[in-house]
């Protein structure tokens, strides 16, 4: 079997790929980018076997590349998702896909037109042994009909928005840097589509802060089931970081608190709910590569698939979109 080449561009999360990549026996990263030439330079002596370069273009432009992953800013996945992947390349993206609507159609129209390229993006949350337990309860029925959805993004390190990159890149989004993988971990526990949603924002507790946007978003959803959901994006909380989640259904209750897991299966308050003992988050940052790799050799499908990408998008910026409005 032909060992596929890497190339990765944003050096903080980024290394995680690196290392995600050289763990594979058919892969080995061999191409590595940061717009700043300290940190890359400090990346780059960890890695020696990678080439370095500071400008991204080198690295679509590179033939030996097969795949390249993106770590930059939010706001630069976009471009560099079309630029990878109309240069020939396999994309496998970190959180949030892109930032505007038209950026998600620019991705989209790329895409459609190399069917044969491979796009998956870093929702590790499907890897964690606590949320693909609770899958599998579900899937099993254990929980009955699911009829009301909770998941909340508790950042708890408010310092990465009022004094980091979040803070300064323009309309920088909690739903779409955070939120996106509670949207994203309610669609894959459910199978189900969002058809409505409402939303609202603030920006209170870093009113005297550099940062100047919504530090807070709340979403409700409408399920095409007809079950509700309700999604937060807290990054202010006084809260260690934490993915919040209460699962509500016809025969059980599940909820993901800081505490540990519990499911309910009885109203008796004299009935205690079985205490759930799996891993969580129990995931690595390169917990999805090596299936992204395997997908790429034609070996199974990668955890994440682009229409799958493509809806928790839609959801997110039709919530941004709702709190635009809300605030008009
Ligand atoms: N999946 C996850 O759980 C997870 C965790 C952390 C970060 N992320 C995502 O990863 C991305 C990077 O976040 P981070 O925490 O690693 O930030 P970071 O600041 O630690 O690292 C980002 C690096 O990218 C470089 N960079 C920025 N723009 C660039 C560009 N246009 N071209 C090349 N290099 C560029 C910066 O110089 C910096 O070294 C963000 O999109 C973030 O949302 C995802």
């Amino acid at each position: 079997m032909r060992e596929l080449k890497a190339g990765i561009i944003g050096l903080g999360v980024g290394e995680q790929h690196i290392i995600g990549y050289d763990a594979h026996p058919h892969c080995r990263t061999v191409a590595i980018c940061d717009i700043d030439a300290a940190k890359l330079a400090e990346v780059g002596a960890r890695h020696p076997h990678c080439r370095q370069t500071t400008d991204p273009s080198d690295v679509f432009a590179d033939p030996d590349i097969d795949i390249v992953s993106i770590c930059s800013y939010d706001d630069a996945h976009g471009g560099q998702i079309v630029a990878a992947l109309n240069a020939g390349k396999h994309v496998f993206v970190e959180k949030p896909l892109c930032v505007t609507r038209a950026e998600l159609d620019a991705i989209r129209t790329a895409h459609a037109r190399h069917p044969n390229l491979k796009l998956s993006s870093n929702l590790v949350l499907r890897r964690s042994p606590r949320f693909l337990d609770l899958r599998a309860r579900i899937q099993a029925g254990d929980l009955g009909d699911l009829y009301l959805l909770e998941a909340d993004y508790n950042y708890g390190r408010l310092h990465k928005l009022t004094e980091g990159w979040r803070g300064r890149v323009p309309n920088y989004s909690v739903m779409l840097g955070g939120g996106v993988h509670m949207i994203d971990l309610l669609l894959w526990l459910t199978g189900d589509r969002v058809e409505e949603v409402a939303a609202f924002g603030t920006g209170l507790a870093t009113r005297d802060s550099a940062f100047q946007g919504d530090d807070t978003r709340i979403a409700i959803l409408r399920f095409a089931s007809g079950a509700l959901g309700k999604i937060g994006a807290n990054y202010p909380c006084v809260y260690p970081h934490h993915h919040k989640v209460a699962v509500y259904g016809t025969h059980a209750t599940f909820e993901n608190n800081v505490d540990g897991a519990l499911l309910f299966k009885s109203r008796d308050p004299s009935v205690p709910p079985a205490r759930i003992q799996t891993a969580y988050p129990g995931v690595a940052k390169h917990a999805l590569i090596a299936g992204f790799i395997d997908s790429v050799l034609g070996q199974g499908a990668p955890d994440v698939e682009p229409e799958e990408i493509f809806a928790c998008m839609d959801t997110c910026l039709r919530i941004d979109e709702a709190v635009a409005q809300s605030a008009d």
